[in-house]
């Protein structure tokens, strides 16, 4: 058994499953956590539920197995950083859709979670396989800023270097519409825009 502690909670990890235990003065986190989960199942982004036990405020999941976004920046190769930061890209998308807002995507390193499918040598865009953890903050909201967050991390860390001024202006229209159009232009500025 391994064991992990959070700030709301402890994580049991035990043959592939991860039992969150929250803090007691954390129990609306909790709910959160289990709401968000629930709510995410028909999605492979997220991890699978198997149990939510409210009097003990635990939340039991798939022990999601992986490197974190985090572990990849720092040590991946350009391609495999470029398809993380696309697919985790277009979660976000997803959820600004279905107006969750997440939070902490402007910090997510540890909170992403990154496996490949397929031959490990030869990474492609249709390989990689992400998912995210930890929704004990999140909520609903019309103006959800998942994408915007996430981009500004990848500014932050230099992942994306060319264009910037581009990307930020159509952040501002994104951010105003939410439109297929906009987001199509910052995907497609994103793929040009990678160091
Ligand atoms: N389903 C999961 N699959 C893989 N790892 C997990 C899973 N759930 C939790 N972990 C691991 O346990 C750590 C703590 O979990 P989590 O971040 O959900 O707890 P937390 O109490 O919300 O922490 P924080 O206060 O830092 O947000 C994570 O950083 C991650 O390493
Ligand atoms: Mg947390």
């Amino acid at each position: 058994m391994m064991t992990l502690r959070g700030k709301h909670s402890t994580v049991f990890v035990k043959e592939g499953v991860a039992r969150k235990v929250f803090h007691p003065e954390f129990r609306f986190n909790f709910w959160k956590e289990a709401r968000f989960l629930a709510a995410l199942q028909p999605f492979h982004f997220v991890p699978r539920l198997y149990a939510i036990i409210p009097e003990k405020l635990i939340v039991e999941m798939e022990f999601v197995e992986g490197e974190t976004i985090g572990e990849i920046i720092r040590t991946g190769d350009a391609d495999e950083i470029k398809f993380t930061a696309l697919r985790t890209a277009e979660i976000c998308r997803t959820l600004d859709m279905l107006g969750i807002q997440k939070e902490e995507m402007n910090h997510p390193d540890k909170h992403v979670i990154v496996s490949w499918s397929g031959e490990s040598t030869k990474w492609s865009p249709e390989c990689v396989n992400v998912k995210l953890i930890d929704f004990e903050r999140s909520k609903e909201s019309g103006k959800p800023s998942n994408l915007t967050q996430f981009i500004v991390y990848l500014l932050r860390k230099r992942i994306v270097v060319n264009r910037k001024d581009e990307i930020i202006s159509l952040l501002k229209s994104y951010k105003a519409t939410y439109s297929e159009e906009v987001y199509r232009k910052i995907i497609n500025l994103l793929m040009e825009s990678f160091k």
